[in-house]
């Protein structure tokens, strides 16, 4: 029997972005962005990456969704390899992968109704949007059916996000990439949203990619996370193997200093662990 193909396979992956020159004598050094990253994501399986500021995250998912060019190695979506696919060719990753940002409100058009951005990633596939469609997917991210005919400054921050949520699973798509989606949240909502995140993950099997420079929040969310530090890998693991016995020195400094959300969590009890999703609304 042929071994199932990994969900996200990342080989020897660079990113070097080449700036401005300074002047017409000196040219800028290349910044190294990626610096040989490889990583399999396995079929359901919830991914974590962290690494401080700059250290190549958004590089590798935006790597990863297809919206920006490797300068060498290989990317393969179930055991498609994307690296060297045109942008047309690409148009199928839209209905397998789909992302989250970290600012809802910017990455929301403004003047656009709810109901429209949900639908939006479903414009012009093959199947056409079922009746229903959008409040089902307002329902499952905890928002009222009432939300569809808003627009989003109409929302909070949780609320946006969820919003974006809903629009991410339009589509139906087996992989989910988020890229720190609570970091730009109130304290107060982030372990809803995390959470919503987690049991939609779960109940439509999904395969998660989790960006954060939090590794108290990745923990929360993931089975695995890759430590990144300076475009690489520096060590990778389950997530509680990670946590409570880092292997790296980066990876001990990057636990020392960060606030953790389990003491949020702690601070705020089990019962509003168990909250329905729909909890920050007003
Ligand atoms: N379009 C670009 N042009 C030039 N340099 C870039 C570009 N995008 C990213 N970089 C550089 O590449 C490096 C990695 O950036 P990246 O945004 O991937 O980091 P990050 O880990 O996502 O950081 P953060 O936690 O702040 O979001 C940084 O040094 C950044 O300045
Ligand atoms: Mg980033």
């Amino acid at each position: 029997m042929a071994e199932q193909s990994p969900a996200i396979r990342v080989r020897d992956l660079t990113r070097d972005y080449h700036r401005p020159r300074r002047s017409l004598l000196r040219a800028s050094p290349p910044v190294h962005a990626l610096r040989g990253v490889s990583f399999d994501v396995a079929p359901g399986e919830r991914f974590g990456i962290v690494g401080e500021s700059g250290c190549g995250k958004s590089t590798l998912l935006r790597l990863v969704s297809g919206l920006d060019r490797a300068t060498s190695g290989s990317i393969e979506i179930e055991g498609r390899e994307i690296t060297h696919l045109s942008t047309r060719r690409l148009g199928f990753l839209r209905e397998r992968l789909q992302l989250i940002f970290q600012d809802p409100m910017s990455s929301l058009d403004p003047r656009m109704r709810v109901a429209d951005i949900i639908a939006e990633p479903m414009v012009g596939l093959r199947h056409p949007i079922s009746p229903g469609r959008v409040e089902e997917l307002l329902q499952a991210v905890g928002l009222s059916p009432e939300a569809a005919t808003r627009f989003p400054h109409q929302f909070s921050g949780g609320q946006r996000q969820r919003i974006s949520i809903a629009r991410a699973l339009s589509v139906k798509p087996q992989i989910l990439v988020a890229d720190e989606p609570v970091s730009a949240l109130d304290v107060s909502v982030r372990a809803q949203v995390l959470n919503l995140i987690a049991d939609l993950v779960d109940e439509l099997a999904l395969t998660l990619v989790f960006v954060s420079h939090d590794l108290s929040v990745v923990r929360h969310v993931c089975d695995r996370v890759a430590v990144m530090n300076e475009g690489q890998i520096v060590e990778m693991g389950p997530v509680d193997e990670v946590y409570e016995n880092p292997q790296h020195p980066y990876t001990r400094e990057l636990i020392a200093a960060v606030p953790t959300l389990d003491k949020a969590l702690a601070g705020s009890g089990a019962a509003d662990l168990a909250a329905p999703t729909g909890a920050d609304q007003p």
